[in-house]
């Protein structure tokens, strides 16, 4: 088999960086190791930056995005029974939209039918061969049949876990890392949701977040010991840890029901450098990881996107491969600054187990500033409605 570029990975950012390339006319095939149930039954992300929803625009599959989704003008912090708002609008002009990946994920896998796309799933052993070299390829089995597939390029959009990172000699990478002592106990119930904007919440026994999918299915977050066994964290016992961590005000108002999905997330800070190595161009997932405090993972595979889409176009119409040539330096510049802000947002609210009362009074006197100082705020909305590409 022969296509101009091979997409490994069929998460969101390879059915972005898919669509987007099929509307200039630049073919792919995306290899996708799960089944398409399974990618559509992970729930993950729920906020997209205004660059995202531009770009499902351009990609031509924002029709249900734009009828469903949330527009949410600021969002909510909370310490103990303080809560206050930070209105992205009022501040600087701008908004987040609320809008599951999942649903993202199936508009993009929609939209790849309609157009005869091709994706192969339930691929195993892929392997990336000669991507230093003009001509790479791929090889992977699928129903036990050894396949290659030659291509001009390969996209490696396989997530955290994915080959093609580890494609990349360990001579020419450079990995940085850090992992957070503690993980996110995420529930997801047919419930109303307590609060129309979401409330990022700091307390005495750990961070707190309540979000939303739509107006009965609520999205909510406790931080928790990463090894936790997730089946002592009973419904009743997620539950009356949430409000036990939101202001008073906010856990009376807590509707409360069976979850339908509740898993355990680990947290870390994670970049690869470069995202490029010859003809192998790294997206989302596989080349950085953020703790998802400041909302940024989805949105920061979003901006790997546009740059490398933009790269190839300019490399198929113009002959010009100056885009594909900057991809890392580009992508990276956008990634350093998302993943200062989610770490330095993750530092901010949550507890860690070897804070000092020194420690506990910086964490408060820095959530107290973006209480009440609006550089502070417009800072952080700058940051969470997300950079410019
Ligand atoms: P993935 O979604 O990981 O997709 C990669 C795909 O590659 C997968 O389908 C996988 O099966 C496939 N694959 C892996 N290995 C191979 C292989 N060898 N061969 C073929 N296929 C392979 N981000 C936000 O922006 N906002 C949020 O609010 C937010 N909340 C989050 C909450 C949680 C609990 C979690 C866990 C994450 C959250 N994120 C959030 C992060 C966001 O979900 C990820 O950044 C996003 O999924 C990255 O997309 P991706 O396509 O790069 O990678
Ligand atoms: C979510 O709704 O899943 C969500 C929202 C905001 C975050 C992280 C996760 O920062």
């Amino acid at each position: 088999m022969r296509t101009q570029v091979v997409i490994v990975g069929g998460g969101p950012s390879g059915l972005l960086l898919g669509q987007l390339l099929h509307r200039k006319g630049i073919e792919t095939i995306i290899l996708e190791r799960k089944t398409r149930e399974y990618v559509l039954g992970r729930i993950r992300a729920g906020i997209l930056e205004t660059g995202l929803v531009n770009m499902m625009r351009e990609a031509g599959v924002a029709e249900r995005m734009d009828k469903e989704c949330f527009v949410h003008d600021g969002t909510c912090i909370s310490y103990e029974n303080e809560m206050f708002d930070i209105n992205f609008q009022k501040l600087i002009g701008q908004n987040v939209v609320v809008y599951g990946q999942t649903e993202v994920t199936r508009d993009l896998y929609d939209a790849r039918d309609a157009v005869g796309g091709q994706t192969i799933f339930e691929v195993e052993g892929v392997e990336i061969r000669d991507a230093d070299t003009e001509a790479p390829y791929v090889t992977f089995t699928v129903d036990g049949s050894a396949r290659r597939i030659d291509c001009d390029f390969v996209a490696g959009c396989d997530g955290f876990h994915g080959v093609s990172r580890k494609t990349i000699p360990d001579t020419v990478r450079k990995d940085y890392e850090k992992v957070f002592p503690f993980g996110w106990l995420g529930v997801l119930s047919e419930t109303p949701p307590v609060h129309e904007e979401l409330i990022y919440a700091n307390s005495a026994r750990g961070f707190a977040l309540c979000s939303m999918r739509n107006e009965n299915l609520s999205r909510y977050y406790v931080q928790c010991n990463v090894n936790d066994d997730i089946f002592e964290w009973t419904d009743e016992k997620f539950w009356d840890e949430l409000k036990r961590r939101v202001p008073e005000a906010i856990a009376e108002k807590l509707v409360t029901g069976p979850s339908i999905e509740k898993s355990i997330a680990p947290l870390r800070s994670f970049v690869c450098e470069p995202m490029r190595w010859g003809r192998l161009f790294l997206c989302g997932d596989a080349a950085h990881i953020v703790p998802p405090t400041g909302a940024k993972g989805l949105n920061t595979a979003a901006s790997d996107v546009h740059y490398l889409y933009e790269g190839l176009v300019h490399y198929y119409q113009d002959k010009d491969s100056h885009g594909i040539d900057t991809y890392s330096e580009k992508a990276l510049a956008r990634i350093w600054k998302a993943e200062r802000f989610s770490w330095a947002t993750t530092n901010m609210l949550h507890r860690f187990p070897d804070q000092s009362d020194f420690d506990l009074k910086m964490q408060r006197a820095e959530i107290e500033s973006l209480h009440h100082n609006e550089t502070a705020q417009k800072w952080f909305a700058q940051n969470y409605v997300g950079l410019p590409y």
